[in-house]
């Protein structure tokens, strides 16, 4: 049988969940492909660290130039995070010919356009389901489900870390730090929680959105960000008394002026589809002339479900590659698309 090579960059818990998906489904994968994925390096920081057992050592290199030399990796898949060396390993590996999935949200929201030009020059594909909402397919939604209508306005719970917190303040009485802590153990929070807490993951995820949605450039300093840790259990009580649950909101809203497009704290009403999103859920609320309105929600964090999304796009990839139509995928930012002005928060 035909196989496809790749190699994952890092083994955090998406890495892991990644892993753990292609071992698991292999043969699942196998029968949707007619090939098999195969992984061949797995790079961590320190290879000598003890790992998962069912992970082979021998698969373990700490030497991105080991990984870009072996010619039989088509398909490396980003998932250390942060910007660097992140960045520098993608343009190595874009520019060897190589194709790319990412889970990395900050690195697309703050260089994703030169990436994607670099890609596109070099005819190679980029994808990144699993950056934005873990295991909902909300970027394949916005990219071709809903390429044929107009998103008008998009609000989102896309942090599960913020909104366990606010879950469990709410409805167990939890303390902010006892919240923030099992956020942690289930594998939620960023290396750096204060991402998460602080709204700049949700505003990362929330630029790449709206570029999608309104083929726009959006930059996460160029958008209004608060986020949770201002807020106190009266806040949450009080809200509730008088009918409304406090959320971690992600806006982006199109009008004849321009984008308005925000991250911060909002009570909305008890009956509102996003009130009932708890825990690590996520969900997006779209309103599209054709469609009208649409939701989308599922687990938005955590290591299998980032893993299948991740594991989606290895496939999706494979696909094209086995096609032979690799390099023809939309993405967010390209040459033609004007700039949609954003509103400053005095506009708004
Ligand atoms: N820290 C992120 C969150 C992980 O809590 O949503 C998924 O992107």
């Amino acid at each position: 049988m035909k196989e496809i090579g790749i190699a994952l960059l890092g083994l955090g818990n998406v890495g892991l969940g990644t892993y753990r998906i292609l071992a698991q489904h292999a043969k699942d994968i196998e029968r949707r492909l007619g090939a098999r994925v195969r992984v061949h390096h797995v790079l961590v920081r320190e290879p000598g660290r003890s790992r998962p057992e069912d992970v082979p050592s021998a698969l373990l290199t700490h030497d991105i130039k080991t990984v870009l030399a072996n010619p039989e990796v088509s398909v490396v898949v980003e998932l250390m995070g942060g910007l660097n060396p992140a960045r520098e390993y993608l343009e190595q590996a874009i520019a060897s010919g190589r194709h790319v999935v990412t889970a990395n949200k900050a690195l697309l929201s703050a260089h994703g356009e030169a990436l994607f030009s670099q890609a596109v020059a070099r005819g190679v594909e980029v994808h990144f389901e699993g950056a934005v909402c873990g295991g909902i397919p909300i970027i394949r939604t916005l990219r071709e489900a809903l390429a044929s209508d107009r998103v008008e306005s998009l609000t989102g719970i896309v942090n599960g870390t913020t909104n366990f917190i606010l879950s469990a303040m709410a409805d167990e009485g939890a303390t902010y730090a006892d919240a923030l802590r099992r956020a942690q153990e289930l594998g939620y929070a960023e290396a750096d929680p204060t991402l998460d807490v602080s709204g700049m993951d949700a505003a990362q995820k929330l630029c790449l959105l709206a570029s999608l949605a309104f083929s726009a450039r959006v930059s996460p300093a160029s958008i209004l960000v608060e986020g949770i840790t201002g807020l106190t259990p009266a806040d949450i009580t009080y809200g509730r008394e008088a009918g409304f649950v406090l959320k971690l909101l992600a806006r982006a809203r199109r009008s004849p002026e321009g984008m308005d497009v925000r991250v911060h704290p909002a009570f909305i009403p008890a009956a509102s589809p996003l009130a009932d999103v708890k825990g690590g859920f996520n969900a997006v609320l779209l309103q599209s002339a054709a469609l009208g309105a649409s939701l989308f929600s599922g687990l938005g964090a955590g290591s299998l479900p980032t893993g299948s999304a991740v594991v989606a796009d290895i496939i999706d990839t494979c696909r094209n590659l086995l096609a032979g139509a690799s390099g023809r995928l939309p993405l967010p930012c390209a040459p033609h698309m004007q700039d949609v002005p954003l509103l400053s928060p005095g506009e708004r």
